[in-house]
């Protein structure tokens, strides 16, 4: 998608279609009110009428409205004024392309006038491609150009680099567990290293095994395809001691292993990877925008498969930070593979952490499909993230990791055991288990099984992967640069 800038007004440019903003319930405001003057008032005459729709992210279209240049007119509802934010642009304008990306489109225009202008250039991106990668009749076109009245240059290139990362988040998550599985992952973590010079360590089975890391390997142990830990690091910044790690959870296909998923359950569980994917698709946009942060990113790519070597419940592996886990559960996988790859961000030197997974039904049950649940041991370090997500309009909610929830995972034969007892607080007892691996390092956990999946469309994006917190993690290192 190219990006380009114009000095033409709203009712001057020449574009296959104009988009502009209404907020609801409210006064017209700049391009609207253009178009509303040289339709004399007809804009505000039709919203009254209810002709067009102004409730936040419906988009109306009108051929030849009078006094524009262009032939299409689309129109975007907004939230009132006081609540324009990140999220809004992002919304508002992924909205605007997905409503637009029906047909194909050559150039169009957006006047929308929300802000900042990197989300609403990466909302363009995200709302104009679609999750279907098979399908011989296309619901989505990319659109070719999108032009803007003139702003700022710099905004532009971290824009197009969000939305690109945002969409190749998704892109993995929604690739098929046939196409994408471990092997797979990791040359999409090569071609990103390699295009941003970044280092990479690609660690197959049998150094993982010399790494210890036997927890990770359980897990992957019934599967045909090897599995996988992929460690890149990103250094933006030497002068400075903070130095991040960011954790993903790639299980490429989730069947639960030998405590098997219902096939209900099992169907979408080639997301289980979506943890892996936010990390990869967040460090390619903060090595394309060249920000100033040191990050160590680690993935654990496995699929958790049944065969005569699975692992088994009863069975006891020793993690590689040498933590016993008896296994009661082969489907509470994730957190076994995130165990080892904490361990090796810490090992790297990562002084502050963050992982992302799609851990735990427990916590849609909590907070539902849309809401992150966040999890912490430092709440300074939880409080920039949960700030970062505020500002992006990215939906998160604090889970409580008191004390006594640590007891749900001891176990009569090991140091630990990988479930909590019975169901209540799953996501929580989930928490705890993956806290026994961070020692006391600063650490977010992010349960992200609800929002990074979806079964419906919304108005901005295709149903599938969301790409959710991508954002978060970029704006989290745009506001990190000392
Ligand atoms: N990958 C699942 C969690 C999940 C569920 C993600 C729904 C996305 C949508 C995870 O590996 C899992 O199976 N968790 C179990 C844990 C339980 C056995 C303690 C769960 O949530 O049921
Ligand atoms: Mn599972
Ligand atoms: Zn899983």
């Amino acid at each position: 998608m190219k990006i380009s800038l114009t000095t033409d007004s709203v009712t001057q440019i020449a574009a296959d279609a104009v988009v502009i903003g209404v907020c609801d319930n409210q006064q017209l405001q700049d391009a609207a009110l253009q178009v509303d003057q040289a339709s004399q008032g007809l804009l505000a005459r039709l919203i009254e009428e209810r002709e067009i729709d102004t409730t936040p992210y419906a988009c109306t279209k009108i051929m030849h409205f009078p006094g524009m240049r262009s032939h299409r007119l689309v129109v975007v509802g907004l939230p009132p004024s006081a609540e324009l934010s990140a999220g809004v642009a992002y919304k508002a304008c992924g909205a605007a392309a997905k409503f637009l990306s029906g047909k194909a489109r050559s150039r169009v225009a957006c006047y929308l006038d929300t802000e900042p202008w990197e989300d609403a250039i990466a909302g363009w991106h995200v709302g104009a491609i679609g999750q279907d990668l098979f399908r011989a009749t296309k619901k989505t076109f990319p659109i070719d150009e999108v032009v803007f009245p003139q702003r700022d240059q710099v905004a532009a290139t971290h824009g197009i680099a969000l939305g690109e990362a945002i969409n190749l988040t998704r892109l993995l998550v929604n690739l098929p567990p046939n196409m994408l599985y471990p092997k797979v992952f990791v040359d999409h973590c090569q071609a990103v290293a390699r295009a941003n010079d970044m280092q990479i360590e690609i660690w197959d089975s049998q150094k993982l095994a010399a790494e210890n890391c036997r927890a990770l390997l359980a897990v992957g142990q019934a599967a045909a395809h090897e599995p996988y830990l992929v460690v890149l690091q990103y250094k933006g910044n030497p002068n400075s001691n903070e130095h991040w790690g960011w954790i993903g959870k790639g299980v490429t296909f989730d069947s639960g292993g030998l405590s098997i998923k219902p096939s209900e359950s099992m169907l979408d569980m080639k997301c289980d990877m979506a943890g892996a994917a936010t990390v990869l698709g967040a460090l390619q946009a903060v090595a394309q925008m060249k920000l100033r942060v040191n990050i160590t990113a680690v993935v654990g790519l496995v699929e958790n498969m049944i065969g005569g070597n699975s692992y088994r419940l009863g069975d006891v592996i020793t993690a590689r930070n040498g933590t016993t886990i008896e296994i009661h559960n082969t489907d509470a996988e994730g957190r076994l593979v995130l165990a080892d790859c904490l361990d090796v961000a810490i090992s790297r030197g990562a002084n502050h952490l963050v992982d992302l997974a799609t851990l735990t039904g427990a916590c849609m049950v909590a907070l539902g499909r849309f809401v992150a649940g966040g999890m912490t041991n430092h709440p300074a370090w939880y409080a920039r993230l949960a700030r970062a997500a505020d500002e992006c309009g990215e939906p998160l909610w604090q889970l409580p990791m008191f004390a006594d929830y640590r007891d749900q995972i001891r176990s009569q034969v090991a140091d630990i055991k990988n479930v909590g007892d019975g169901r209540w607080g799953g996501a929580i007892t989930a928490a705890k288990f993956l806290q026994e691996f961070v020692r006391d390092v600063p650490w977010v956990h992010l349960d992200i099984a609800g929002p990074s999946f979806q079964d419906k469309p919304s108005a901005w994006v295709d149903a599938g992967a969301s790409g959710v917190f991508v954002r978060t993690l970029v704006r989290m290192a745009e506001e990190s640069q000392d």
